[in-house]
């Protein structure tokens, strides 16, 4: 299977199994935009979920958040981002169609060969305007959801007198007015990410960095993302952000090519004290001996349409079972759509229907997104189960009237094995703890 191949794969699954829709389909789509359907929503926030219970429910230092996504244009100011939040783009005399500088080669435009212009820089922030009257204020849509963190920093403070270091935590939409959106679910205008701020004292950033870096790697194995399709990338000086003094990206071999998956930044304390001056506001943190300071921050980014994006790659699976071919999706159980679907042997047996809803709402009191089955034949439904990356199919067959007892198949192997029902909740679970 070629890359280009992988990636229509990938792509026509989402389609076909409901995880992934083009947004605004029916009036010819929106470039840049995308829409879960209900197994997508569910696997996007399946991870999320994972990622907010291990970078902040179970740890004591690190504070969840849910900011606005609307901020007015001082806080953009302040940030910097209406300055250094800019593309290079270029634009073809002829068709005035807009590339990303660093997206074409030569001076003529790729689709019809005109001449293209000087590069000119291009800023991504989406305006809006706010209230009745056009340009009374201006507003826009957060193109990091960083600086929520940075501008509750002292309500936080106030709130809970955290100790440093810690962190301040939120995952939500960030928009871009990216000039050429690409690669599905890649480069997109409006998408999902999950990052924090993690606030240290300046002589101990170096260890925060390594210790996060370190973090990172935890995570991408976690949620089930090849680590050996994983690889850093030290960004120079030249090329990192301008709040950012170190940045480590950490690359995934898309199908597309190797690309920023996630990134690792030490901002420095710029923020704070950017904040700080413009908004007249404190934000130094006060140490038990009376001393103050402006803190330093290390943050870790994670794009969570381009995560759904490097599980399903590190997932989509072709192999041969009992003499089949099959496309089965390894996706970690923790975050599976669907963790179990139950089903009848026979949908025209009222007796094994009957058994089988019973296993099914049973199951469902005791694991979470379960699924009833009963379209097609046993083989039709296992392929389809596979192919969503279900990782158990319940049967309810003859032999579950007589002694109780129901087949569990498990997705990769496809071997199966007789449980009593009664031990069926717990046997999962036990699973999907593990
Ligand atoms: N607060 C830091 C920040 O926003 P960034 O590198 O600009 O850093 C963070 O973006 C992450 O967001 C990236 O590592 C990537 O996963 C994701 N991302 C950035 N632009 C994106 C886009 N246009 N579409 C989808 N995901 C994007």
């Amino acid at each position: 299977m070629t890359e280009t191949d992988l990636m229509e794969k990938i792509v026509s699954l989402c389609k076909r199994r409901g995880f992934v829709y083009q947004g605004s389909e029916i009036y010819g789509g929106l470039a840049g935009t995308w829409d879960y359907g209900p197994l997508g929503v569910a696997l996007k926030k399946n991870i999320e979920n994972l990622w907010w219970r291990q970078f902040v429910s179970s740890r004591d230092d690190m504070y969840g958040l849910d900011s606005s996504i609307v901020m007015p244009e001082v806080v953009w100011a302040a940030s910097g981002h209406l300055e250094g939040f800019t593309d290079p783009m270029v634009e073809c005399a002829k068709c005035k169609h807009r590339f990303r500088s660093d997206q074409v080669e030569g001076e003529h435009c790729p689709e019809c060969k005109g001449k293209l212009g000087k590069p000119k820089m291009f800023n991504l922030l989406f305006p809006v305007d706010l209230g009745s009257t056009v340009g009374a204020s201006r507003g826009y849509l957060r193109g990091e959801i960083a600086q929520g963190m940075f501008v509750n920093f002292k309500n936080i403070i106030d709130s809970f007198h955290p100790k440093l270091p810690f962190g301040i935590a939120q995952s939500g939409k960030a928009f871009r007015n990216e000039i050429a959106p690409r690669d599905f679910l890649f480069r997109v205008r409006e998408f999902d990410l999950m990052e924090f701020e993690y606030f240290v004292n300046e002589a101990e950033w170096e260890k925060w960095f390594e210790y996060w870096r370190n973090e990172m790697w935890g995570w991408i194995e976690s949620v089930g993302i090849k680590k050996d399709s994983v690889h850093e990338l030290n960004v120079p000086e030249d090329e990192r952000a301008h709040y950012s003094k170190r940045t480590i990206d950490f690359e995934f071999d898309f199908p597309f090519g190797r690309k920023e998956l996630y990134g690792l930044a030490y901002r420095t304390n710029y923020d704070l004290s950017k904040h700080m001056e413009k908004s007249g506001v404190d934000m130094q943190y006060a140490e038990e001996d009376g001393s103050k300071f402006v803190p330093h921050v290390i943050e870790p980014t994670f794009g969570l349409g381009r995560t759904v994006l490097a599980v399903l790659a590190s997932a989509y699976t072709e192999d041969e079972l009992g003499g089949e071919k099959r496309t089965y999706l390894k996706l970690k159980s923790a975050i599976a759509p669907v963790k179990a679907a139950v089903f009848p042997l026979l949908k025209n047996k009222p007796e094994l229907v009957a058994k089988a809803r019973e296993v099914y709402q049973a199951l469902k009191k005791e694991i979470p997104q379960v699924m009833w089955d009963d379209n097609g034949n046993i083989g039709k439904r296992y392929r389809r189960q596979d192919e969503i990356g279900t990782p158990w199919c319940i049967t309810v067959d003859f032999e579950t009237l007589e002694d109780d007892t129901v087949t569990v198949r498990d997705r990769d192997t496809g071997e199966q094995e007789r449980v009593p029902g009664i031990e069926l909740g717990a046997k999962l679970s036990a699973l999907l703890a593990a």
